[in-house]
């Protein structure tokens, strides 16, 4: 559910840009669990000109305050880094990491306390994502179907566990279909926080934000500009005509109004930038809002042909 105020990151409740105050809407994912509505990527891929500690570090004293990573992107020592770096206290970033996958009970909870929590260098994450839903990567990016099930809700358990221990505030999901998100909502009676799946003007799943939103589970958007790790060449870029025509109806730029489609339905972007103004735009991008038909019209460019690869 999208919280009612715009409430403010807590510690630097504004960005100090604009003479108009630029409060980051959040959405409550969990019971008293508030996550900021766009987040900053890790994955070394997005950074093309920057190392990932210095980009972490640029957002961070932006006003961004919500980082994902994961175990696969070798990236949580730079995170962990970036945050001591930044000045900003622990406690005011919500921090996102991955398990590899359904790895079982006992090793999600080796892992976390062994390797994860000392990496980032904290004694909690935010959000734990389980990153895909197949263990065998040869059914990389999804075709385990009900296969794996077991590992699955196993994996969830452990999740759980660390939970109870005070280690991880939410649990949630990456890459899972409905089929399989259902499978937590069955077996745990609750639904994950979170399925985070790769989510862009060309190529959105309707029918699984649909499912999401009808179990509670936040959706949110990797490659949330059809960046470096969107599969295939997307056929809507940030240069494409028609966006470049609408962008300048409201005098942003197409980045921030795809940014501004995504969060206006509830998805959170995850995106990464090198560059200081683009981050800018990024973060300030909660300052105007489509029209109704402007979003009908952006979901209407979608490619026929598109396939969401990865649900
Ligand atoms: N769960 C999963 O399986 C999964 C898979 C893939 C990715 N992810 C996550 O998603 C993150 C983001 O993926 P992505 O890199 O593909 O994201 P993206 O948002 O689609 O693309 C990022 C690119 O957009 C550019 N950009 C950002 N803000 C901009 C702006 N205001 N104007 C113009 N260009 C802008 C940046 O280039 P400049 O540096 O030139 O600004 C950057 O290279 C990853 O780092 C990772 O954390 C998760
Ligand atoms: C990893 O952590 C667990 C606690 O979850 C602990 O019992 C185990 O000894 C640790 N293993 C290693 C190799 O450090
Ligand atoms: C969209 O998601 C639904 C629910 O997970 C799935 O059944 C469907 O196959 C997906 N569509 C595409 C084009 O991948
Ligand atoms: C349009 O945006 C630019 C750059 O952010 C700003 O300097 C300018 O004042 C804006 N123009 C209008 C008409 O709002
Ligand atoms: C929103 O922020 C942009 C900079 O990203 C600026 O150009 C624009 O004038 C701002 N609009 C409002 C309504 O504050």
């Amino acid at each position: 559910m999208l919280s009612t105020m715009w409430r403010a990151p807590i510690g630097m409740a504004v960005l100090a840009v604009s003479t108009v105050a630029l409060p980051i809407p959040d959405v409550e994912i969990a019971t008293g669990v508030h996550m900021p509505m766009l987040a900053f990527g890790s994955y070394r891929g997005s950074l093309t000109t920057c190392s990932v500690q210095d980009g972490i570090k640029q957002w961070l004293q932006l006003g961004g305050r919500h980082l994902d990573t994961a175990h696969d992107y070798g990236t949580e020592p730079d995170v962990g880094a970036a945050i001591k770096a930044s000045g900003v206290k622990r406690e005011e970033i919500f921090l996102t990491t991955k398990i590899p996958g359904p790895i079982g009970r006992q090793a999600v909870k080796d892992m976390v306390m062994n390797q994860t929590l000392p990496k980032l260098g904290v004694d909690y994450v935010d959000l734990l994502l389980i990153h895909f839903p197949c263990v065998d990567q040869t059914d990389f990016p999804n075709k385990c179907g009900e296969k794996g099930k077991q590992a699955r809700i196993d994996t969830w358990q452990g999740l759980s566990d660390l939970r109870s221990m005070g280690r991880i505030r939410a649990i949630g999901v990456s890459n899972y279909n409905a089929e399989q998100v259902a499978e937590v909502v069955a077996e745990f009676k609750e639904a994950p926080a979170v399925n985070q799946v790769q989510w862009h003007l060309a190529d959105h799943n309707e029918t699984l934000r649909a499912s999401m939103r009808k179990v509670g589970t936040t959706l949110e958007a990797w490659a949330s500009l059809a960046g470096p790790t969107a599969f295939g060449a997307p056929a809507i870029s940030l240069g494409d005509a028609r966006l470049k025509a609408l962008a300048q109806r409201y005098n942003m730029t197409t980045a921030q109004v795809e940014l501004r489609w995504e969060t206006q339905k509830g998805v959170v972007p995850v995106t990464a930038t090198c560059s200081k103004e683009h981050a800018l735009g990024d973060l300030t991008s909660f300052n105007f809002s489509l029209s109704q038909e402007d979003v009908a019209y952006l979901d209407a460019l979608l490619p026929a042909d598109t396939h969401a690869m990865f649900v």
